[in-house]
């Protein structure tokens, strides 16, 4: 197939790139705004690659997104493009809703127009809100508390608006929270990682005792190609690791993997109307025949080392403009925190 994938040049998008086209096969278009976690590095392998084509811009851009599946003959789209951090809905959630509800807006009527005959929305866990026991469900009321979530919940739906009004066919992934090689080190995992590498402190938001369920990058882009290939339209589809671990848990892990002292985790200051647990049930993409295979013990081990050995890639981007953003974010938690 003909894929347009936006936000290739992600976490997420650039894992999928990879397999789309080594793995499976397909011919891909990959559209990218290179903000400032999407890093050409993590797609450079591909560069050359004749069923793999690269364009800089936005999803938002009609013009831009028009001409690109016409002159590609574009057969379907993943939408993987998104504004994604929490911390940085908080401090900023206008771009959350630029473009995790109007970018979304503009690429899905697009491929409406031109004729797309597959439309996959990367969306979330957390549009469930946070869930103190059990299990969410696809038919479960949405519930996002996040400007991040909140705008992944409106994109998700304004997608699934398009089955129920144009027979535009179109599925969501909902996916937990995802890690492994090339995520930028804002997240919760990657962050820690490489400040325990530098024996920097680890913030820890809260009690530490909040909850979420680990998805190895690879499986999740299994399942997302799984469902674009078998997925009913206007169907909405879980994607859990089945690894719910609570966060001081992890952290405790991943010190011991790398054989730095506990004493390296700091109790900080919490996120505001910080989620407590998310909690996927996945039984129906499992009964479409996908399931997660990467244990969490292993699939932690492997994203340790691979951060270890890849300093060149996480170096540049903590001392640069990161490095603002993590001065803003931690340095009076970690001050108060002592
Ligand atoms: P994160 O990676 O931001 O993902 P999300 O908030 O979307 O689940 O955070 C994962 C968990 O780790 C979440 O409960 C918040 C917590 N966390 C910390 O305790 N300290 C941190 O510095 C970060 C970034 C996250």
């Amino acid at each position: 197939m003909r894929i347009l994938v936006t936000g290739g040049a992600g976490f997420i998008g650039s894992h999928l790139v990879r397999r789309l086209i080594v793995r499976s096969g397909h011919d891909v278009v990959n559209l990218d705004a290179l903000k400032y976690s999407g890093n050409p590095a993590n797609v450079e392998d591909l560069e050359g690659n004749a069923s793999y084509r690269f364009v800089h811009g936005d999803i938002a851009d009609q013009l831009l997104v028009e001409r690109l599946l016409r002159e590609h003959r574009i057969e379907a789209v993943i939408n993987a493009a998104a504004e994604t951090h929490v911390d940085r809905s908080i401090v900023d959630p206008g771009s959350f809703a630029r473009t995790d509800v109007v970018g979304t807006g503009i690429l899905i009527e697009e491929a409406r127009r031109a004729g797309v005959a597959r439309f996959l929305q990367v969306s979330t866990d957390e549009v469930y809100g946070s869930v103190e026991t059990g299990t969410s469900t696809e038919e479960d009321r949405l519930a996002p508390r996040s400007p991040y979530s909140a705008s992944k919940a409106g994109g998700d739906l304004l997608a699934l608006s398009y089955w129920t009004t144009y027979r535009f066919p179109v599925m969501v992934t909902r996916g937990s929270n995802t890690y492994g090689s090339h995520q930028y080190p804002e997240k919760f995992i990657p962050l820690f990682v490489t400040n325990a590498i530098d024996d920097q402190p680890l913030p820890l938001y809260g009690d530490g005792r909040q909850r979420r369920d680990w998805l190895a990058v690879g499986d999740h882009c299994a399942a997302i190609e799984h469902v674009l290939l078998r997925g009913e339209p206007g169907h909405i589809y879980n994607v859990g690791g089945g690894n719910e671990r609570e966060n001081i848990a992890v952290a405790e892990q991943l010190l011991a993997c790398l054989n730095k002292p506990k004493g390296l985790i700091r109790f900080v200051q919490d996120r505001p109307g910080h989620d407590r647990r998310y909690a996927v049930d996945c039984r129906k993409l499992e009964r479409l025949g996908w399931k997660p295979t990467v244990r969490f013990d292993e699939g932690l081990k492997a994203t340790i080392e691979w951060y270890r050995k890849n300093e060149a890639w996480w170096r540049p981007i903590k001392s640069g403009a990161f490095r603002q953003y993590y001065e803003e974010q931690y340095r009076k938690r970690l001050q108060e925190a002592g």
